[in-house]
């Protein structure tokens, strides 16, 4: 890629979260619990092209890898993200994010009597429908286009 194309400058260590769906970029920092006042070096990209046609978000973390919660809860809304592993300056490691059937921790539930919301050391658990994600402990169902506006504030999971 030549420089001139190159819109966010690479990193030394960390983690690119790359192919996002545009406009999606700020719901991934709220995932990773990213606020900018945890002191990490955070480079974001808002609908910048991909490809011959479209755009992308991308994320670039330094000096931080994802958990499994994270990269489980960035697949339900940015199905097509990669996750590159930067170090010193190479991809290692690339992955798709998949599907899963269950997301743990991270999401909350909208039901306020919900045993997750009662101040009990009880994990946000949802299972994985095709249109949106079902708590596991009360049923209730937030639709695919809401699960973003369910990220826990605090970013804990
Ligand atoms: N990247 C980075 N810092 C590095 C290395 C790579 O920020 N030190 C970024 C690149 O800018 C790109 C992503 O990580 O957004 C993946 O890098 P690379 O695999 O080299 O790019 P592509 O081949 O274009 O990736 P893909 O095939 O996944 O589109
Ligand atoms: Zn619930």
């Amino acid at each position: 890629m030549s420089d001139k194309e190159l819109r966010v400058s690479k990193i030394r260590n960390g983690t690119v979260i790359d192919h996002v769906t545009a406009g999606q970029a700020l719901n991934v920092l709220a995932v990773l619990g990213i606020d900018g006042s945890g002191g990490e070096s955070v480079s974001i990209g808002m609908n910048v092209p991909s490809g011959k046609v479209g755009q992308k978000d991308v994320v670039k973390v330094e000096g931080r890898e994802l958990s499994q919660s994270e990269v489980d809860v960035i697949s339900l809304i940015a199905p097509q993200a990669t996750i590159n592993i930067i170090r010193d300056f190479d991809v290692v490691e690339k992955n798709r994010v998949e599907r899963t059937d269950s997301v743990t921790g991270i999401l909350v539930c909208p039901n306020h009597n919900c045993i997750t919301n009662a101040d009990e050391p009880v994990k946000t658990a949802f299972e994985v429908l095709d249109d949106g994600v079902r708590c596991s402990y009360c049923d209730t169902i937030v639709r695919e286009e809401d699960v973003a506006e369910h990220i826990d504030a605090r970013g804990a999971g």
